[in-house]
């Protein structure tokens, strides 16, 4: 019987069994669209089932691996623990797991790092291939079958809507309150029949509250009652503090040169700790009345909604420390009507986040002399995590910031660098870049302008005078081609020194 009645659709309310019954529906070579974002609204029995099942196969020396395509990242129940079992061949749109990341590294698992508005539509598109099973975590299954959707939304409608077969589970540690605090839109539609998004205000409803889906596709629900996992944030160090400083200063001078109204404009910032240290900066400012348009609320965002200085939030998941769950959990309606959570196609859509002119800050790993940017690859050919919502925000905001420590591995890496190793972000996208050492507003400059503000203001004084011992050199060694002055014998000299000796 279904427990503390989250189940009351009586069609659905027979399809309850047990994670190990439902696991049976998926097999080898399946693709498998699941739940989860940034550590909120994942599967949390279903996964673990299957690992134990693909193990087992495995000790029979029978082959089993999945594709998974999710939301963005989930938590080490499960794509650590699929990863632990080598479960997996193909993995999208994006990665946070260290197990996976080194398996993937290690070139055993294919990973399509997509951006995150992107995937949704990618799988309409049929760029994917089809979708076999989704497994999908909700708050209440209701008794006309609609679903409350729990901390996240993600591409939930995307799997729901195109897999064969659906698997829900429903998560009785998932607020009841959450009923009302999401936007479901289903206006989107394949081109060349799409219409405008009708958005024009963060928290403007477009759509419905609850998630959809065809009782006939649901082969099994399984309850669960577990906690979303997110790990903790460091607390902000000196040089996350500082770039909170320039940059809140920055947005104060934007204001008095008429560029932005006092409320601001709306806010996205991105995942890690500098960006979230940067949130926390807001709350010292004189700044009031401001919204975010973002895609994970993170607890710097829950410190602005507390603080009354951040009017709304619109975005697609929550992304809280343990200490930011209790805080929302202990008081779920303080939030209801300033808490949006959309799909992620909507949450990042660029056509929205231009019209609504966002103000982008993002992490980056390293950032060249003329402003293109690496989110994603150490060193060229590791990857981190993966280019996420970054640049769905970046290209298309009014303004954006690209922040980052000028060094990193205690002084042995440059974040800025002759030549990044990997673009995710090109010199024509990117606004303003920030470290602890200063902050470099590049637009409107040439690209030898730009490396001299990036040298200046950016690079750590231990670096600048190579950096511009570079670009002299490059200048004169090729008097007729000093646009975007480069050595390419050396462009990637610095990262190559790293490999070897351990010190850029
Ligand atoms: N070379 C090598 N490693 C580097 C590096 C560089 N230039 N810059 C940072 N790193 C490493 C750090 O040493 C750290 O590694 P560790 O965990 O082993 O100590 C790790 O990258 C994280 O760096 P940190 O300085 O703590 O920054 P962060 O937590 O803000 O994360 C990104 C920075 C770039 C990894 C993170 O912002 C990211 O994944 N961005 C891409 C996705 C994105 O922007 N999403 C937001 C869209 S809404």
């Amino acid at each position: 019987m279904a427990a503390a009645g989250r189940i009351t659709c009586p069609v659905l309310v027979d399809r309850v069994t047990t994670a190990e019954e439902a696991a049976r529906h998926v097999e080898h070579g399946m693709s498998v669209g699941i739940s989860g974002f940034t550590g909120a609204g994942y599967p949390k029995a279903v996964p673990g089932a299957l690992a134990e099942r693909m193990e087992a196969a495995h000790a029979r020396g029978e082959e089993f691996r999945v594709g998974l395509w999710s939301g963005a990242s989930t938590a080490p129940e499960v794509d650590g623990r699929l990863a632990d079992v080598h479960g997996l061949d193909k993995r999208l749109p994006y990665n946070g797991d260290p197990t996976l990341r080194r398996l993937i590294n290690a070139g055993e698992v294919d990973y399509v790092d997509a951006h995150l508005s992107h995937s949704a539509q990618q799988a309409w598109f049929g760029f994917y291939g089809p979708l076999d099973v989704a497994v999908v975590e909700v708050a209440a299954v209701l008794p006309n079958g609609l679903l409350v959707p729990g901390s996240s939304v993600g591409n939930n409608k995307t799997w729901l809507d195109q897999a064969e077969k659906v698997i829900l589970e429903v998560n009785s540690w998932q607020p009841r309150d959450l009923e009302g605090f999401h936007d479901v839109y289903h206006g989107t539609a394949l081109p060349p029949h799409r219409i405008p998004i009708q958005l024009t205000h963060p928290m403007q409803r477009i759509g419905d509250p609850y998630l959809r889906v065809d009782p006939a596709k649901v082969v099994a629900i399984v309850e669960t009652d577990a906690p979303d996992r997110n790990s903790p944030f460091d607390p902000p160090d000196e040089a996350s503090r500082r770039m909170a400083e320039l940059l809140v200063d920055f947005l104060r001078h934007e204001v008095a040169a008429g560029r932005m109204p006092p409320s601001l404009l709306p806010l996205q910032s991105g995942v890690g700790n500098v960006a979230n240290a940067v949130m926390e900066g807001l709350l010292d400012a004189e700044f009031e009345g401001m919204t975010a348009f973002t895609e994970v609320i993170q607890d710097g965002l829950l410190d602005l909604l507390d603080s009354g200085k951040l009017a709304a939030v619109s975005a697609t998941s929550f992304g809280l420390s343990p200490v930011g769950v209790r805080r929302f959990l202990d008081n779920p309606g303080s939030y209801k009507g300033r808490v949006l959570l959309r799909s992620q196609e909507i949450s990042n859509h660029p056509e929205l986040v231009r019209r609504l002119g966002v103000v982008a800050i993002n992490g980056m790993i390293e950032a060249d002399l003329y402003g293109n940017v690496n989110s994603t690859h150490v060193m060229g050919s590791a990857i981190m995590n993966g280019i996420g919502g970054s640049g769905d925000f970046a290209r298309n905001a009014y303004l954006n910031f690209f922040v980052s420590p000028s060094t990193a591995k205690g002084g042995a890496i440059s974040s800025i660098v002759p030549m990044v190793s990997h673009v995710d972000h090109t010199e024509h996208d990117v606004h303003v870049l920030v470290t602890e050492q200063g902050l470099a507003d590049l637009r409107g400059l040439s690209p030898t302008d730009r490396a001299e503000r990036v040298i200046a203001h950016c690079a750590h004084p231990d670096y600048r005078d190579r950096l511009t011992d570079y670009v002299e050199r490059a200048k004169a060694e090729r008097p007729n081609a000093r646009h975007t002055p480069h050595l390419l014998g050396e462009a990637f000299a610095w990262h190559l020194s790293y490999l070897e000796t351990g010190h850029m």
